[in-house]
């Protein structure tokens, strides 16, 4: 890849951001697109700065990750309606000058049940009640599903479901419900905790669909139990993939190789890649 003096910049704030599989997946499709811009991660702590960077540089677009994508908010020119219900922005558009937040990750919840199942009128019980957890409610609640949450801390999960009109139950009560399908956004499994899950074994049976919004490791405890129980099982890396590439598609306006972006995290997370 050549980069000269036309080259566009994009990037990732966050803190920490070196395990970010952001740059690997956006800078392959910029490749395979022919698109001359390139895209880093940057260890952002000083927010404020950061943004005055942006705009003094023309970056021009970002990805934001935790802690920055609440407060980063008022420090946007606009925000659209589905990031301002959710209460976060996980994507920036230097439109002109103008700073424009939007939120992809309830769209990479989305795109990835859909791939596999079925949303519009169906329950699905959400594991959890902060960022992640808020982004799932709101996208299957606009997609037609009727939510039940359960968070370990009964009172946020509780405020949660109000907000979007949803069922709360006591996190003591998750094996005992019945629904289409199961969300988990909490971290319970991620690596290195690789052999706790969420719910017991026998629970699974209870869902037709689950899905781990964790994706390290690729096959979490939780999925390989709703995979012996005969389970549509959607990974969490599907769900990264795709919010990534609707960012893409919006900083760009062109529609990236989805599958390679996939193919080569997931080689990446299992070691296979040596990014060239
Ligand atoms: P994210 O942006 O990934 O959603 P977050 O906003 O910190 O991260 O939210 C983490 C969620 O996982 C919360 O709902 C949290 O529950 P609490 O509200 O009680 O803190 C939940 N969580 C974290 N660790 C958990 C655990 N060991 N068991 C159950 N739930 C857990």
């Amino acid at each position: 890849m050549r980069i000269d003096a036309a080259t566009a910049l994009y990037g990732i704030i966050g803190h920490p951001v070196k395990h970010s599989l952001s740059p690997l997946i956006q800078n392959l499709a910029f490749k395979q697109l022919g698109i001359n811009a390139v895209y880093l991660a940057f260890e952002v702590t000083d927010l404020t700065s950061a943004l005055a960077g942006v705009r003094a540089l023309g970056i021009k677009g970002l990805s934001v990750t935790i802690p920055h994508k609440v407060d980063i908010i008022p420090l946007l020119d606009e925000i659209d309606i589905m990031s301002k219900n959710i209460g976060a922005v996980n994507t920036v558009v230097n439109k002109e000058g103008r700073l424009l937040g939007t939120n992809t990750d309830w769209l990479g919840a989305i795109l990835a049940i859909k791939e596999k199942g079925k949303i519009a009128g169906k329950d699905y019980l959400i594991l959890g009640a902060g960022g992640a957890a808020r982004a799932v409610a709101f996208g299957l609640k606009k997609e037609g599903a009727e939510v039940i949450i359960a968070n370990r801390t009964y009172e946020k999960g509780k405020a949660l479901a109000e907000e979007i009109g949803a069922k709360v139950i006591a996190w003591e009560e998750i094996s005992e419900i019945k629904a289409y399908g199961l969300v988990n956004t909490t971290p319970v499994g991620m690596w290195p905790e690789t052999e706790k899950s969420p719910l017991p074994e026998g629970a699974l049976s209870n869902f037709s669909l689950v899905m781990d919004a964790v994706y390290r490791p690729l096959e979490t405890k939780l999925l390989r139990q709703a995979k012996k129980a005969g389970c549509i099982c959607v990974d969490g890396l599907k769900m990264l993939i795709y919010q990534g590439a609707e960012q893409f598609r919006l900083w760009t306006g062109q529609e990236p190789p989805v599958e390679k972006m996939f193919k080569a995290a997931k080689a990446f997370l299992e070691g296979r890649l040596t990014v060239t």
